[in-house]
């Protein structure tokens, strides 16, 4: 007996240069099934779906679309064959309405009538609401959040026709209450005989959405399995390739005295909207502080006005008793205030340079580092060498440029800089994003083993467990003030993911 697959790719191998993204990868989707993709980052998943939608093109094997040869030489072909995917960082185009971004390219407007764009509008609007993705449809795209901007993406694929619909990690910028809503719209795609591929690095979202599970591992499709025949636990074996050990809870204990206060704080971002409006904020000694919210609601620019790196309107920040001058990096570093931040190659890491002059940047006036402006060249030399063993970081030589380097040892290098000068405070923004299990547990013991030296950390992460496993309080910045605050063990998942949508206590939206 012969069964059509939705999709079946035979012996796919993808390479990038001398990287093999994909190593003969065999994957097959059943009609009306939601089929997860699971793996770590850098598994492969993201460059597997790419070759599906016509993004990248096999160096070879092939790809059959409902029992037939499948050439896929553009997005446009795989629309055709009415595969359609949602990426992780979205393709619209900001000013231009909801409506507009569907049917973009659908007709020239010397063909459309007077009422055109108000029909389209009213089938895209039944078409969205018949799968729970509402939104406001003749809203320009800068104003809509990026929750409702996944819907318009996700509409789209439906309105061209899409029966195999992929969703690239889609979760990763919703809160837990707009992630179950996205559950409920795959199922009605399920009823409706549509094929759903949805990659993700979270097991829980696996066994909450999916019927069948395939998992990658290092450009490997290792397994797939009914999600029936599975568990969280053995999920996680198969995608790290190794038992986990729980994470110890850490032991509770009183905070010390308060050492970061932010009083009354009002930021502007780059295009002057208000960033974050009357912040408060009081980070304790020996304390992690970690905040939860969903991208953009204030997390990077609070992290910049902490570091020196943006101005603030109004309002006083006060570090260690003194008050922080406004927008000055150094300042804030000779007050002992530390950064590990969310973009490690863009703000955190110079890629052309070595591991000396990256860990040289931040102390490069020191004594022991330089003599009279002169760079004590061999002394930094052995002393960058010391450092690299000791956190660990592997690279071929303390001058192969880091760009060279795996995401998880850049992260170890930025570490090593920003922790071995002793700071009182580190603000460490998504500091896991990107690195594996291994790497991941490697910064998590880090972040613990500074809290019990009694320094500070502030979490700014949106990855719940993270903040939920290291943080001794929990806040949740929405709108760009902190609408909730949880003690450790006191906070559900539920709790801080109805914080996150802005949700208070009284079950009211709060009023922006
Ligand atoms: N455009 C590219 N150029 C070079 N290497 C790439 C490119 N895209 C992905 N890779 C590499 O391929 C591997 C798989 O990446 P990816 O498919 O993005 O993994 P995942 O989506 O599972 O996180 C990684 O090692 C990544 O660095
Ligand atoms: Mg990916």
């Amino acid at each position: 007996m012969s069964e059509i697959y939705s999709v079946a790719m035979h012996q796919i191998v993808k390479k990038f240069g001398s990287v093999i993204a994909n190593d003969h990868v065999d994957f097959r989707a059943k009609p009306g099934e939601i089929h997860a993709l699971l793996g770590e980052n850098g598994a492969g998943k993201s460059t597997m779906m790419c070759m599906l939608s016509g993004v990248y093109r096999p160096t070879s094997g092939e790809i059959l679309i409902q029992g037939q040869q499948a050439r896929i030489r553009s997005p446009k072909d795989a629309m055709k064959l009415g595969v359609g995917m949602v990426f992780q960082n979205f393709r619209l185009v900001q000013n231009l309405t909801a409506a507009e971004n569907i049917v973009l390219g659908e007709a020239s407007s010397f063909w459309r009538g007077p009422n055109w764009m108000k029909r389209k509008q009213e089938e895209i609007e039944a078409l969205a609401n018949r799968f729970g993705l509402g939104f406001p449809v003749d809203r320009p795209i800068w104003q809509l959040s990026v929750g409702e901007q996944q819907r318009v993406e996700i509409v789209k694929t439906l309105y061209r026709g899409a029966d195999l619909i992929i969703l690239d990690e889609p979760t990763s910028v919703l809160t837990p209450g707009e992630a179950e809503q996205l559950f409920e719209t795959l199922f009605q795609m399920k009823a409706d005989g549509k094929t759903v591929i949805l990659t993700t690095h979270k097991l829980k979202e696996v066994m909450a959405s999916s019927d069948r599970i395939s998992v990658m591992r290092k450009g490997k499709l290792t397994h797939t399995i009914d999600k029936s025949d599975t568990n969280e636990r053995e999920l996680a074996r198969l995608m790290v390739g190794k038992e986990l050990a729980p994470p110890k809870p850490l032991a509770s204990r009183p905070a010390g005295k308060p050492l970061l206060v932010v009083d009354q704080l009002d930021v502007f971002a780059d295009h002057g909207r208000r960033a974050l409006n009357q912040l408060q904020l009081t980070v304790h000694t020996g304390e992690i502080v970690g905040i939860a919210g969903v991208a953009g609601n204030g997390q990077s620019e609070l992290a910049e006005v902490l570091t020196g790196l943006r101005a603030w309107r109004k309002g006083s920040i006060t570090f260690n008793g003194k008050e922080l001058r406004n927008g000055s990096v150094r300042d804030a570093i000779e007050a002992g205030i530390s950064h590990v931040p969310e973009n490690r190659m863009k703000s955190g890491l110079a890629g052309s340079l070595g591991a000396v002059d990256n860990l040289l940047f931040k102390s490069y006036r020191s004594k022991e580092r330089s003599i009279f402006g002169f760079l004590r060249t061999g002394a930094n030399r052995a002393w960058s060498q010391s450092l690299v063993e000791q956190f660990d970081v592997k690279t071929p030589s303390v001058d192969t440029p880091v760009r060279q380097l795996s995401g998880g040892n850049q992260q170890k290098l930025l570490f090593a800089r920003e922790v071995h000068h002793d700071p009182l405070l580190m603000v460490a923004v998504h500091p896991t994003q990107g690195l594996d299990v291994g790497a991941t547990e490697g910064v998590h013991r880090l972040l613990t083993q500074m809290r019990g030296e009694g320094k500070s950390v502030l979490l700014i992460s949106e990855d719940l467990d993270e903040v939920m496993q290291l943080s001794d309080r929990i806040l949740v910045i929405y709108n760009g003030q902190m609408v909730g605050e949880l003690a450790r063990g006191e906070a559900s998942r539920e709790q801080i993911g109805m914080y996150m949508a802005g949700v208070h206590d009284s079950g009211e939206e709060k009023a922006v």
